[in-house]
This record gives structure tokens, sequence and C-alpha cells, in this order.
């Protein structure tokens, strides 16, 4: 038994380490987990077993842990520890927000270019008589205010609208929607999963009544989110059962990834200015070396994080450079890598005018901070040579 339980696991690390790309550019879908992390992470598996709703020192301990990772989190988004609940998953951080907040005979003003897990619970919600606005964007993806200010009714109870797309990059204007929503007194959420760790995230400035993150965005573990809830505000809970989370969500806390969360929270906000730099760079050496061989391009919408692109190249599909691409190990996004494995035309790009033939040819690349210069360099030129292996073979194919 030990023994199968050993060799099964052991495949699934070798496929991992076989298939691993060298030079990993999908960022934006996940990022590698800091060593600090990691290592945190790991002491606390081990050694920090006890259950945070246990009494004895064992449990009191792992509690430390999570509300030490509590106040971490929220010192980095300007919010007070009890306003911040954690959940499975960013994912699970929207579900919570707009499940939480919503009742029929209430409207909901969101978009067509939300993350899935706001826009599928959007129409799950509608199903359930609730009325939902689903606002289209312009050309970058970006919401426009007043066409927000249109749409309130009386029953506008909610907007939820994204910090920045994870598709195209593209920011929404926070700061007027935040001021609309003061204005007319109806409450605003923020998926800001995408734009925490890489832009400025602070929920007083301008003013949300929920944000949902993201660890594994912040080179923090996979399965761990948050949804900051302004105090005062009442939410229904997403899982019943127990009293953790302020009774929101029941069940026991993932110890380590809260943990991991926390420290992983502390790196990136601390170091985001340099990374900040330090993606410009990688980003500019990518596009110079796009330029200088000559490669057919075109950048879509209007990307404000550092190190993130939308591009589509028009002599190749995203499958087949992405593919490629693996094959010489660089990892990249062919459509939105949330909706894992689906190669379907992306409803974010049809949203902002795509046509299916431009949309299949379009990719996210993403930089992290393992990345280097010469990375964005050599992700340029295996561009480069993919393209032309697969313009000569199409070229000898037919005739
Ligand atoms: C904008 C946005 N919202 C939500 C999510 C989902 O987060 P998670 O993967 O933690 O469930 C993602 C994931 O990429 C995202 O980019």
């Amino acid at each position: 038994m030990d023994f199968q339980l050993c060799s099964s696991v052991s495949s699934v690390l070798n496929f991992a380490c076989i298939s691993m790309s060298k030079i990993y550019c999908d960022n934006a879908a996940g990022t590698p987990v800091a060593d600090e992390v990691a290592d945190y992470m790991d002491k606390i598996q081990r050694e920090i077993f006890g259950n945070p709703s246990s009494l004895h020192r064992f449990g009191q301990g792992a509690l430390a842990v999570v509300e030490k990772s509590r106040r971490q989190v929220a010192i980095t988004l300007g919010c007070s520890p009890g306003e911040l609940y954690f959940t499975g998953s960013g994912s699970e951080a929207n579900n919570l927000i707009l499940r939480g907040s919503l009742k029929p005979g209430d409207h909901l003003i969101t978009s067509a270019v939300e993350h899935a897990s706001v826009y599928q619970t959007a129409l799950e919600l509608r199903k359930t008589g609730v009325a939902v606005s689903l606002l289209r964007p312009d050309s970058t993806g970006k919401i426009s205010v007043e066409d927000v200010g249109a749409h309130i009714r009386p029953e506008t109870k909610l907007i939820s609208l994204m910090l920045v797309n994870n598709e195209l990059g593209t920011l929404n204007s926070l700061k007027e929607l935040a001021e609309l929503a003061g204005e007319q007194n109806i409450l605003l959420h923020s998926d800001a999963i995408q734009a925490y760790g890489k832009l400025p995230v602070d929920i007083n400035n301008p003013k949300v009544d929920f944000l949902s993150i993201s660890a594994h965005k912040i080179y923090g573990p996979k399965g761990t989110g948050a949804a900051f809830v302004r105090k005062g505000l009442k939410l229904e809970p997403f899982v019943y059962g127990g009293g953790q989370e302020g009774n929101l969500r029941a069940g026991t806390e993932n110890v380590a990834g809260i943990g991991g969360f926390g420290v992983a929270a502390e790196l990136i906000c601390y170091g985001r200015k340099m990374l900040t730099n330090h993606l410009k760079q990688i980003m500019e050496s990518f596009n110079k070396t796009l330029l200088d061989l000559k490669i057919a391009y075109h950048i879509n919408g209007h990307s404000a994080i550092p190190g993130f692109v939308n591009i589509t190249f028009p002599e190749i599909s995203a499958e087949t450079l992405m593919i490629n691409l693996d094959l010489m190990g660089f990892a990249i996004s062919a459509g939105s890598a949330c909706s894992s494995g689906t190669l379907e035309p992306s409803r974010v790009l049809r949203e902002i005018g795509m046509d299916s033939s431009e949309a299949e040819k379009t990719v996210r690349i993403s930089f992290g901070k393992n990345n280097t210069v010469e990375d964005g360099i050599a992700l340029a030129r295996a561009i480069r040579k993919i393209i032309e292996r697969i313009t000569k073979q199409e070229v000898i194919s037919n005739g």
C-alpha cells in the first residue's frame, strides 16, 4: 500500500518535472510560490497541526497563524483584520460577496467581461429573481461609468466590476465608480484578484464595500483567497456548519495556506515598486525583439499591469503557438487560463469586438518576478522560429 502510494506520488512529480517549462510566462494564471512562503507553509504543515477552533495550546498556535496572516493581508489593503474573511479561492470570495449580499428583487450591475466567478454567479442569481444588468465594454475592455449610471434603478443594490481585466489587463475607473456608488447609496464590489500585488489596492482609496483577492497571483499558495467586507455590512453565510470566518464560511481553516498568504502579501506589497520596474524592462525587451525580428502582431486592450500583454499574432493560431512554445520550454496562455483547459473563443475577446478567427490567434503573456530580461528576448525569438517553421510547412503542404 505504502509502495503504491509512493510510486503514484512520484509519477505525478516526474510528470510535473518533465513537463515543466523552463521559462514560465503565465504568471497571470498563477505565480510560482515564493521560497519564504513555501518554507513557512512547510513548517506549519509539520509543526502547527492543531485545529484553530481548539482551546488547547496546539489549537491556539494554529489560530495565531491564521490571525497573524489576517493582520498581514489587512495591512496591505488598508482594512482592519476584522473586515477580512479567508476563503478557499478568489472565485469563492467573489461568490461569497455576490451570493451573500443579493436576494430576489435586488438589482445587480456587472459586466459581460467579468471573470467567470462573477459572470456565472450573476447568471445563476438571475435565475433566483435577482435582476442583472450585464454591461458591455468598449474596445479595450473598459466599462463606462456613464453606462453604469444609466443602468441604476431604485432596486440597484450592488455594482460589481473588476479592477483589472484578467485577459486584457485593462483597468476600470474605480475612483469614478466609487463616487457614483457613494452618491447613489449603492454597494460597490471590485474583483481585484488580477490587480492585487501589481497595482496599489486600498479599500478606502477609492472606497469600496467589498473586494476580492487571491493568494496564488502573488507568489502565495493555490486554494486561498480573501474577501474584504466593510464593517457593518451583513452577508449571508456561504458555508453553514461552524463559526469560522465570522460565521460566513464554516470549515476548519487551511492554516498553512492562510499562513502562506500572509507572508506572500507582505513580500509582494513591500517589493511591488521594484518588481514593477523589473517587469517593465522585461516587457520592453520582449516588444523590442518582436519589432527587430519583424514579427507581425497587435496588442489588445490597455494593459495596466506591468509585464502583462494580450497579443494577436495574425500568422499563427494561439493553440499551435502555445503547444510549440511548450515543447521549447516556454509557458504562455492561449486565451484565459482561468477557464482552464478550454480553447473556446474567449467571451472577453468577443465582447471587445474580435471575430473568432482573430481571437483564435490571440494569446496572453504575463511575466513574473522569476523572469529575466533575457527571457523576454528568448520568448520573442522562439515565437519567430515557430512562425517561420509553421508558415514554411504551410507553403510546402499547399504545394
Ligand atoms: C480577475 C480574476 N477573478 C477571479 C479569479 C479566480 O481566482 P482563483 O483562481 O483564486 O479562484 C481570477 C483568476 O485568474 C482572476 O484573474
